[in-house]
């Protein structure tokens, strides 16, 4: 294996067999997810690659995601996983797995004979029309297929972390016959045929192949991880400016991680800069409280999160990517703000995505005002958040503690040992936390060592923190967000204390000072608001707004007894008090993580105003029947988006798609059989040039019955249109086409309603 270039380095990860997590939340977690592995099936992961191989399917394929183009993603993402826990645990059940998943893989790229191996429908197909320049790239769908090169990067780094973590060697030959099969399509591309390519998701595929460079010494994969440089975001992102807005957030998260991977296996600074750019902007202009970042899987403006509350905010994918992220920059900096982020989105977004009961975890983590966790059913439902949940519950060891020759780095306060081999030492810390402040860390060595342990002071901790060596208080000499070192020559039985207050305060949305998350220590808190199907959940103040009348935070919201970390509105919630608790542990209630706060003035001015918003909002949720967002990937795929020269964009924040010259696009939108029925749509005020002219078709026949148009804001408006009543009867789903005249073009619609 080839040794990371990178000069300056700060500090290094151990490896995950040198970490066990001991105990508490982050250690249930893991449990839940191994037996959830252990359930899966791997016959059934595999049963796409055998078919495509031509040999005979041991059991049937999961549904879901799986049953869709995108299968064969799960199946990297379980092998990664297994290899983690494998790592971690020593439990040979998951090296059996892995060997079994190599072994069958190794014969499924014997069947194809060529080095090519995927679980990808028309897979080969696909990458051959590429290869002949035959390039039919849209945002997700590259000549048909759902990102193809993202299921395949899942299955290259699944084939990585098997030859690394679980020692499988044959994964290396399987993963390089791939990739050299790759190489092979790609060395036909022009540079404008692979940017033409890349314009759909790719996944990490620089990660990977720069993995495979360092795996093998072999520097044509780290040449091809190279031409994965998509100029259309990397060239704006290196000169530092920030093109996220209206991009499709996990998209881009994976191809800053290669270029980090790229800078540690070249110093090719560059890299390095433009990585920390994007990290800057994601974590301090593009996320919540709870570290998470993207609003129905977009990024929007920055600092602009206000109006992006709802059902699908922050999906997982991104914070398992951005914590990647993380964990590059905190080796090459090691700094106390990337790893105070990794707190933040470790316990507010990972923990808390994932049912603390059956397991199941969350693909969009709802922040609406009234949300609650939406669980992936664990074998029906393959999103790729179900994937980067295996390894989310499994990788708890690898950010705990990081090291250079000289410093040890406690990042994390969660209970568990290292072996810190190179000095002889072993580590065990004990502690609560979060559900109390002290931490100790009992230090075991044969013989005594000199070295400076760097232990986290984090942002949030305003009063304070106290550090005791055998008792011994040490002097405190920097601020929060920081490391207090501790330079000495440790001996056996050496015994650390820390404490660390945990105090209230609140977050605001950086476009709204009125709206805020509540947070105690590292924990985002939020409000259980009652049970799911609460018939009360459409009362129009049922997310309580917050009246404080210019109280201190700790009068209006006091610790309630005998629950650790709760706490309960004093005379401020209004209509009603509420209880808040970490958000990690909310699960199967209605709740709210952000809040609307007024002093008493305020609330008397506007509380009319207030309450006809949220009544207009109510009123429409429930009257709803089905809501497709254009221009945004999710809601489009399920709404079975179709078209031709169309285009999606972004403006004040909102996602839209149009249509070019002749152009059209049409979305499935379900109906309500035997009610009368009516399409809202929403278009922009703007003018547009040329002119827009076209027809809505509803299953073909034009829609004429335009109601009046209302204004939604200043510069969006709505067009209502009744439904014919025959293309309701008896139907479940009609399709909505929207279809250019001739010469003409379709205006930008932001949302189409029934
Ligand atoms: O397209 C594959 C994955 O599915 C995307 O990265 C994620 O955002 C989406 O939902
Ligand atoms: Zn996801």
């Amino acid at each position: 294996m080839l040794a990371d270039m990178k000069a300056g380095t700060k500090a290094k990860a151990f490896d995950l067999k040198d970490v066990a997590v001991l105990g508490g939340p982050f250690k249930h977690a893991m449990d839940l997810n191994k037996e959830y592995l252990l359930q899966l099936e791997p016959d059934r992961l595999l049963a796409r690659f055998r078919e495509y191989a031509g040999f005979e399917v041991k059991a049937p394929q999961y549904e879901g995601w799986e049953a869709m183009s995108l299968s064969g993603h799960t199946l990297g993402h379980y092998l990664s996983a297994c290899s983690m826990l494998y790592a971690s645990l020593e439990d040979i059940r998951f090296k059996e797995r892995v060997d079994y998943i190599v072994d069958e893989l190794e014969i499924c790229q014997n069947g194809h004979g060529d080095g090519y191996v995927s679980g990808i429908p028309r897979g080969r197909e696909i990458f051959l029309e590429v290869a002949s320049g035959d390039i039919r790239s849209k945002g997700f769908d590259l000549n048909g297929g759902w990102a193809p090169l993202y299921t395949i990067h899942k299955l290259l780094a699944g084939l990585r972390d098997a030859l690394r973590l679980a020692g499988n060697v044959k994964a290396l030959q399987v993963a390089v016959k791939l990739a050299d099969w790759l190489d092979g399509i790609f060395a036909k591309l022009t540079d404008n045929q692979m940017e033409e390519m890349m314009i759909c998701e790719f996944g990490g595929m620089n990660e990977v192949l720069a993995d495979l460079y360092a795996d093998t010494g072999e520097v044509k994969y780290l040449r091809l991880a190279e031409r994965f440089w998509h100029k259309l975001v990397l060239d704006p992102l290196a000169a530092h400016e920030d093109c996220l807005p209206g991009k499709h957030a996990n998209t881009q998260i994976p191809k800053l991680i290669g270029l980090a991977r790229e800078y540690e296996l070249t110093n090719d600074v560059k890299r390095k800069l433009t990585a920390e750019f994007f990290w800057d902007r994601v974590v301090h202009h593009h996320s919540y409280a709870i570290g998470g970042n993207s609003f129905g899987e977009y990024f929007g403006e920055p600092d602009t999160l206000n109006d992006r509350l709802g059902p699908h905010t922050t999906e997982t994918c991104n914070t398992y990517n951005m914590l990647k992220l993380t964990r590059h920059l905190f080796q090459w900096n090691g700094s106390a703000k990337e790893a105070d982020y990794y707190e933040r989105a470790l316990f507010n977004h990972i923990l808390a995505s994932q049912d603390p009961v059956e397991g199941g975890v969350t693909y969009c983590l709802s922040l609406a005002m009234g949300g609650y966790k939406d669980y992936n059913d664990k074998f029906e439902h393959f999103t790729c958040c179900v994937g980067t949940g295996m390894e989310n519950h499994a990788s708890y060891g690898s950010s705990i503690y990081f090291h250079s020759d000289e410093k040890l780095y406690v990042n994390q306060y969660i209970p568990s040992s290292l072996n810190w081999k190179e000095k002889g030492v072993t580590l065990v810390q004990q502690t609560d936390y979060p559900e109390d402040d002290r931490i100790a860390i009992q230090i075991s060595c044969k013989e005594p060592v000199n070295y400076t342990m760097c232990i986290r002071y984090p942002f949030w901790a305003e009063k304070g923190i106290e550090v005791k060596v055998n008792g011994e208080a040490q002097q405190i000499e920097t601020e929060p967000g920081s490391f207090v070192e501790i330079a000495r020559r440790w001996i056996d039985g050496d015994q650390v204390e820390v404490t660390i207050p945990m105090t209230l305060r609140l977050e605001s949305m950086p476009d709204n000072p009125s709206r805020a998350a509540v947070l105690y220590g590292p924990l985002v808190l939020a409000g259980e608001l009652g049970p799911l199907n609460d018939p009360d959940a459409f009362n129009f103040l049922y997310t309580p707004v917050l009246i404080p009348n210019h109280k201190a935070l700790t009068e209006w919201l006091q610790p309630v007894e005998g629950k650790t970390n709760t706490f309960r509105t004093v005379e401020a919630g209004y209509p009603r008090e509420v209880e808040l608790y970490p958000f990690y542990r909310m699960h199967d209630k209605l709740y709210s993580v952000y809040w609307d706060l007024f002093t008493e003035e305020e609330w008397g001015k506007t509380e009319n105003e207030y309450l006809i918003a949220r009544k207009k909002i109510s009123i429409l949720e429930q009257c709803t029947v089905d809501y497709a967002q254009p221009g945004e990937m999710q809601p489009e795929r399920d709404h079975n988006f179709q078209g031709d020269v169309t285009r999606v964009g972004l403006l004040n924040n909102r996602a839209y798609r149009n249509a070019g010259l002749d152009g059209w696009f049409s979305y499935d939108l379900k109906v309500r059989p035997e009610t009368a029925m009516m399409l809202v749509i929403t278009y922009t005020a703007a003018q547009e040039m040329p002119a827009c002219e076209f027809d809505i078709l509803v299953d073909g026949k034009p829609l004429t019955d335009v109601q009046e148009g209302f204004s939604e804001m200043e510069r969006f408006y709505n067009v209502n249109y009744v439904l014919p009543e025959e293309s309701i009867k008896g139907n479940e789903i009609v399709t909505v086409t929207f279809q250019a005249h001739p010469g003409h073009r379709v205006r930008r619609v932001f949302g189409l309603r029934l």
